[in-house]
Order: C-alpha cells, then structure tokens, then sequence
C-alpha cells in the first residue's frame, strides 16, 4: 500500500476552515486508500510559538478535530511529530546536503526577508524547509496531500532526496505532491489567504453563535443594499462555494445580482451552510476535546506504529553517509 503523509502545525486555539478544506479532508479521506501516516508538526509550530501551555492545548485540539472529521485511528497513524526524534536527526544530514540558496528561495523566508526581519527569524524558520524534508522523506513517503502553499516545500524535499541519493546511493523515495485543485486558496475574513498569522482566520469547531459573530466580521465592499452585486467578486460568495451545493450557489448567486440583497442576508446563508455542515462533526469533537487521556493514548498509539519506519529509514540513511547502523550505547 503507497503511504501519505502530512503534518499540520498545531497554532492557536483550533485548525481554521482553510486548513479543514485544504488539508484536514483531503487527508483523511486518503486514509482508506493509503497507509496513512499524520502528524501535529509541534517542532514546526515551535519555530514561532512561545507559549507552552498552548502548544499542549493546540495539539489535542487538533487532534481531536481530525478524529471528529473521521480519521480513524485503528486505520491511519496519527501522531506528534517530537515523538520521533529520529526526524530531527535525519533534519541534520539533510542539512549537509542543501544549500543555503536552496532555503533562501523559500517563500516564508523571502517574505521575512521582504519585512526586513532576515536577521532576527530564528534559524528554526530558516531551516523550516529542512525539517519538513526530514518529515517526509523518513517514512517513504509516497503522497503528500497539502494545500497550494507548500507546494514549494515538497518540491525542496524532492531535491534533497535526489541529491541525497546521488551522492550517497539510493536512500530516499521521492514524494509527490497532492493538491486538491478544487480548493486551492481558501480566503479569510478579509480576502487574503486564509492563516492564523493574518488573524483572518474562522476556526472550525467554533460553536453557534461564535461562528456567526465570526461571519458577520468578513470583509464585503459597500454597494449599497439595492444594488446588483457581483458574487465572484465576493468574500462571502468565496466561501459559501466550498459548503453549498451547485443549486444553492445558482440560487444564492441569482440573489447577489438581483439588487436588494444585502451582504448581511449573505452572510446569514453562509453560515447556515457552515453550521449545517459543521454541526454533527462539532458534537463529536466537543465530547472528544474533553478526553485529554484518551487524544494522548491516540497519539502515543501513533507514534509506536510509525517509529520503527523511521529508525528503518534513518539506518539507511546512517549507512549510506558512512555511519554505524543505530544501536544503543
Ligand atoms: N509546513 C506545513 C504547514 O505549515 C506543515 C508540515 C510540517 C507538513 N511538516 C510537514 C506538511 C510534512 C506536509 C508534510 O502546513
């Protein structure tokens, strides 16, 4: 069975209807058809985050939305990426083998270095590309379902693995990407990408109320309320797409451009869309949330399927640099 992987950095309180529609789907609806290996990508998330009481509230949050939306635990391994400290092992020798042209092409690092902050990122951030190759490359992976914004990073790792190989013998699988074309860029209360760092984000598990308040917050231009509007050209519209079916959106769109309708009524028929799609998903994870013991024996189950791949994969990689195969002193 081919493998996917994926990870997902645990930041903020919840995962965001971007990260559910770009990444959290796609992926566990692989688990059936691949051996499924997903992880909270804590040592990535620490790249930027200080707060330690929230790393351990965020990673059982996430974990427990990926069980709410289906992922089974019995088939898929789900799993806290520094519960392998073999990745960051393998981190190192695949450092030796990049450059740092190879990492000062990446997208998070010209935009840091855009902001005028490249000598105060940490080499965490720097080096974030490096950590994700490691990610990949120490479970063969085969398919790598993410969203459109780390496509670049899958692209980096497969030059690693080549060179790797290369220069050391056929060590490493090379992974492919997995974009759904259908949900590429997933907008925020304001328009621009949905991320948490833009605080643009809507959470995905928030209750009722929380949610509509959070909808009516996103960003609409000011046609009056009688005037046509143009839903492809609209916030709101953006994302009822992703949780409406093809007759509500002709019916929704007709709305928009015959004139009294409002951005306020739009919003309203978002998020009934949302809440009616989230709501039994939301009943599961509120039940799940509150088992911390339960999402931990998850995890810890997670990481004891996945290890033995990675020491395998790790040895080979020891082996082909000239190291001893791992023992333990
Ligand atoms: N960088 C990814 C993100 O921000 C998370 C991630 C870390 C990841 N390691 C990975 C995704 C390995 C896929 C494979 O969304």
């Amino acid at each position: 069975m081919k493998r996917s992987l994926s990870g997902i950095k645990p930041t903020g309180e919840a995962p965001h209807i971007g990260n559910y529609l770009g990444m959290i789907q796609p992926a566990i609806a692989l688990q059936s058809e691949y051996d499924a290996f997903y992880f909270v990508a804590d040592y990535h998330a620490l790249t930027t985050e200080r707060d330690a009481d929230l790393m351990r509230r965020s990673t059982y949050t996430t974990t427990a939305t990926f069980l709410a939306f289906g992922l089974d635990p019995e088939r898929a391994a789900f799993f806290r990426q520094s519960d392998i400290p073999e990745v960051t092992e393998l981190t190192w020798l695949l450092s030796c083998v990049t450059t740092m042209g190879q990492l000062e092409r990446a997208h998070a690092y010209k935009a840091a270095k855009d902001r005028g902050e490249a000598g105060v990122i940490s080499h965490g951030v720097f080096c974030y590309p490096v950590l994700m190759a490691a990610d990949i490359l120490i479970y063969d992976s085969n398919v790598v379902p993410v969203g459109k914004d780390q496509v670049q990073h899958i692209e980096i790792c497969r030059d690693m693995a080549q060179r790797f190989n290369h220069l050391f013998g056929e060590t490493f699988v090379l992974p492919e990407p997995l974009v759904d074309e259908r949900v590429m860029t997933i907008p925020g209360i304001d328009g621009r990408k949905m991320s948490k760092s833009y605080g643009n984000d809507i959470s995905v598990v928030l209750p009722p109320k929380k949610l509509r308040k959070r909808i009516m917050q996103i960003v609409t231009d000011s046609t009056p309320l009688e005037d046509p509007k143009d839903p492809d050209n609209c916030n709101v519209f953006a994302l009822y797409k992703h949780f409406a079916d093809a007759e509500q959106q002709a019916e929704l769109a007709a709305k928009y451009r015959g004139g009294n309708f409002g951005y306020g009524h739009a919003k309203q028929a978002l998020f009934e869309v949302v809440d009616a799609h989230i709501a039994p998903y939301r009943e599961r994870y509120d039940v799940l949330r509150a088992d911390e013991d339960y999402l931990e024996d998850v995890l810890r189950a997670g990481a004891a399927k996945v290890r033995s791949k990675a020491q395998e994969v790790l040895d080979r990689a020891r082996h082909g640099v000239g190291f001893p195969r791992r023992f333990t002193p």
